[in-house]
């Protein structure tokens, strides 16, 4: 049986995120130039992403630069945004023929402005799209996301907006970049590394981890269906008793 025919469409990951990792070392094995393992990472970013939408994955959130990623050296820092703008242009085609919606979580301001106006662009021109959700986390740290939720919601205590008694878990979350977003609930991260590297801290708090040592150039669609089929192996207890989940 094909891994394909093994997957439970019934019992997807609602929302699955992505740490694209091992782009570096994949070009370093093939003695070639960091820059050839980002762009041979943006081919697997379009089979992940047209894989995801097929089985009906109703949210992808990719970690495509780190609000840490600024201290790269300057010229793979410019090529990783050169990469961004050419793929924004080439897959808009795409994610409007597959009726995809693109949203981008982060510090956006701090990008190119090249990069915003295209980002910008695509996000408008998606926006009505329902079949599945793609988001980028571009200048993205977790850190910030809940420091700038906090300040956020400090200002409407200080203005007499809301009251500190009304803050729970659910105004913390609608003041998150993902407000619009469920939890996460499959994390997988590529090229063996075990971490999070600030990745959606609060939105991972019942999340599945899936880590392979397959780098991110070489993630295939069966890459992708193995991890969901490892998600769907696991009992999902939410801090619950297997007896009462059953
Ligand atoms: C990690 O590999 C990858 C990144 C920091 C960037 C991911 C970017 C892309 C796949 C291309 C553009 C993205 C989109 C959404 C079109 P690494 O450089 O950390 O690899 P290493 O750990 O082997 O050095």
């Amino acid at each position: 049986m094909s891994l394909l025919n093994k997957i439970n469409t019934d019992n997807l990951p609602k929302h699955l995120a992505i740490i694209m990792d091992g782009n570096g070392r994949w070009a370093k094995q093939k003695g070639m130039l960091r820059a050839f393992g980002h762009e041979n990472g943006t081919k697997s970013v379009r089979t992940t992403v047209e894989a995801c939408a097929r089985l009906g994955i109703e949210n992808l959130t990719l970690y495509a630069f780190s609000t840490e990623n600024w201290n790269r050296p300057k010229l793979e820092v410019e090529l990783l945004m050169k990469l961004l703008i050419s793929s924004l242009k080439k897959e808009l085609e795409t994610l409007v023929k597959n009726n995809i919606k693109l949203n981008a979580i982060g510090n956006l301001d701090n990008l190119p402005k090249v990069v915003q106006k295209e980002l910008l662009e695509v996000i408008e021109k998606t926006k009505m799209n329902t079949r599945m959700t793609l988001t980028l986390a571009l200048s993205y740290g977790s850190r910030e996301e809940i420091l700038n939720a906090v300040k956020k919601i400090s200002d409407k205590v200080k203005n007499n907006i809301i009251s500190i008694d009304s803050i729970d878990e659910t105004v913390l979350n609608n003041h998150l970049y993902t407000h619009d977003l469920t939890d996460v609930d499959l994390v997988v991260r590529t090229s063996g590394e075990h971490r999070i590297s600030n990745f959606l801290l609060w939105q991972i708090a019942y999340a599945e981890f899936y880590f392979t040592d397959v780098l991110w150039p070489d993630f295939t669609e069966e890459h992708l269906y193995e991890a969901i089929i490892s998600y769907q192996k696991r009992e999902r207890r939410f801090g619950k008793t297997s007896e009462q989940i059953k």
